[in-house]
């Protein structure tokens, strides 16, 4: 192994000599204390390395070791239920050996070597296997953790057999290589697939904003841009908790000082509504807190991504949440100002935009790697909150995470003032899978869904120009019709848009219930409408007494919707007959 000196040491960022032969994006040990380091750039014999831990107290003169290896996760069972450190330390491990102050140096592998788990072969002796292929299962909770034949492996199986074993344990040979429980996977390197799927089923998140107007596909890339206090982490422990997908990996970047702590006292006691049992179950966490070294927060989001793909090479739904990738970005321009690189806007480096890019091209739906007999298909769904500083989206973590990104949430500062949850500002916000989601939408959900929603935003854009005219002229000036277009749009964003995630009823709703919801309160509109062709006045159509019914729509469970739904719409046929 290259073994060189340091010669410079700039916070996170410190510089050796006599590197010559290493590698770039290799992992070094710095110093006596043998802090971990990754190479980040190389001329000829000279490293600049970024440091995962505290640099304070190293000295030019101690030694820097190359481990020959890449910044690599461990990948196997263990890893749900996990909560770790932006390079994948385990935190209660971490804590165990060195309390509450984490040392530096302390070296603790990422999954547990001692855990003994039940592995059940679903492939025989002698059989052909090569990579990707899954060789045979360990329960792990809920699920099955399938095993998958690493990288660089081809040939007949040799010696497999059930039991418990340990995950360093071999539980075979493939064309003579021994293979364990575990793998490991450099970070900066998306796991490869057989081919990327075209985008169709949707990610259902139960959030009627997010699930009718601006849809999410499965294996696609969303944003949720707002300001300190808006919601993005409530939205996103919600997509955790109730979007239909398998896995979630959460990667927390903490905002605030204490945001993380409490992020990491939340999740332990969330329940799967699924299932009942614990969320952490079907969860990876990472956590950065703010007392973590920003080297660590840089690579956070790719230990996060790549556990992410490893259960979608399973044939697994997974879905990472990134909060805040701002903070990330931060990281990044630290580290970057260190390097002492040019700078591009705001200080952030030139390869801002790149390195987002980057990121978000590793969602996606996908024929997992295997031979034929092992057809599966995974997605993984990414979904990054960003923090522009006073909600100014012209900054360019915003920029760059929109030019990426397909769907766009826009949570909005004076919606959450007025309590208006999710704040997701309806005109702002837009998805590009809306196109490629319909025909999915049509066959099942209903084929009317696309038009209802079609009718249900032109009401909601004319309502934004009628309040235009209204904050001159005021309501009574307005025609009739057009005040009812106000009433029409207030129900939408009340009796529609607005949920609570703290109500077990609201905080979830299906796309059926989500439909007849809208249904009905664009029949009202229709019919009211009609009658004031009629000539009734708009006093007597709002007194409807089913109209008030409508607000009870939300916190009606999903069974009872759809009749209650046609119960209404005849009940309004009926009153507007007369
Ligand atoms: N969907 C929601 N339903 C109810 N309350 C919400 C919702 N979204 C946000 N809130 C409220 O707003 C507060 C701040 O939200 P949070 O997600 O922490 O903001 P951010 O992460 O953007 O700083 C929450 O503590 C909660 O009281
Ligand atoms: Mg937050």
């Amino acid at each position: 192994m290259v073994q060189g000196v340091l010669s410079r040491i700039s916070g996170p960022v410190v510089q050796a000599t006599g590197m010559r032969g290493s590698q770039i994006n290799e992992l070094v040990k710095v110093g006596e204390m043998q802090l971990l380091g990754e190479i980040i750039a190389l001329k000829g014999e000279r490293a600049s390395i970024q440091v995962y831990e505290d640099t304070s107290g190293l000295r030019p003169g101690e030694k820097v070791e190359g481990t020959g290896a890449p910044l690599s996760v461990e990948l196997g069972p263990g890893l749900l239920s996990g909560v770790f450190d932006g390079i994948q330390r385990p935190l209660a491990a971490i804590r165990e050996e060195s309390g509450d102050f984490i040392a530096r140096g302390v070296q603790v592998p990422s999954l547990d070597r001692k855990a003994k788990w039940q592995f059940n072969p679903s492939v025989k002796n002698g059989s052909h296997a090569e990579t990707g292929d899954v060789l045979g299962t360990v329960q792990e909770f809920n699920i099955e953790h399938r095993i998958m034949a690493p990288a660089g492996v081809k040939g007949k199986v040799e010696g497999i057999q059930s039991g418990k074993f340990t995950i360093t344990h071999a539980i075979c040979k493939i064309g003579g290589k021994e293979v364990t429980l575990m793998q490991k996977w450099p970070v900066r390197l998306p796991r490869p697939v057989r081919e990327k799927k075209h985008f169709e089923p949707p990610l259902v998140t139960g959030k009627r904003i997010m699930d009718t107007f601006f849809p999410l596909a499965k294996g696609g890339a969303a944003a949720i841009p707002g300001p300190f206090g808006s919601g993005k982490t409530v939205n996103q422990t919600d997509l955790a908790k109730y979007s239909d997908t398998e896995m979630v990996v959460y990667v927390g970047c903490g905002e605030r000082g204490n945001e993380m702590t409490e992020v990491l006292e939340t999740f332990p006691r969330l329940v799967d509504p699924k299932t009942g049992k614990p969320l952490m179950q079907r969860t990876v966490l990472i956590a950065n807190t703010s007392n973590m070294p920003v080297a660590a927060r840089e690579a956070s989001i790719y230990t996060g991504i790549t556990i992410a793909e490893y259960f979608r090479d399973m044939g697994y739904d997974v879905a990472v949440m990134a909060d805040s990738t701002s903070r990330w970005a931060e990281a990044m321009r630290e580290i970057s100002g260190r390097m002492e690189e040019m700078p591009g806007e705001e200080g952030y480096p030139a390869y801002l935009g790149k390195k987002l890019a980057e990121f978000y091209e590793r969602a996606g739906r996908v024929w997992c790697l295997g031979s034929g007999s092992h057809n599966r298909s995974g997605s993984v769904t990414v979904v990054g909150a960003v923090s522009p500083p006073g909600g100014d989206l012209s900054e360019p973590v915003s920029q760059s995470t929109l030019r990426v990104t397909k769907v766009f949430w826009a949570l909005d500062s004076a919606l959450s003032r007025r309590r208006h949850y999710p704040a997701i500002n309806w005109l702002k916000s837009y998805s590009l899978y809306l196109g490629e989601l319909r025909e999915w939408y049509e066959k099942n959900v209903s084929p009317e869904f696309y038009e209802l929603r079609g009718q249900a935003m032109a009401l909601l854009q004319k309502e934004a120009e009628l309040q235009n005219i209204v904050q001159l002229i005021g309501p009574d000036a307005l025609p009739d019709k057009e005040r009812l277009v106000l009433e029409a749009t207030k129900m939408i964003r009340e009796d529609f848009l607005q949920q609570n995630s703290y109500d077990e009823v609201d905080a979830y709703s299906t796309l059926r219930k989500q439909y007849w919801m809208l249904k009905t309160v664009l029949h009202f509109h229709s019919k009211a409408n009609s009658a004031l062709a009629l000539e009734v006045p708009l006093a007597k159509i709002l007194e409807s007494p089913s109209r008030q019914k409508i607000a009870v729509l939300k916190r009606t469970v999903d069974k009872d919707v759809e009749g209650k739904c046609r119960a209404i719409i005849h009940e309004l046929d009926g009153e507007f007959a007369k």
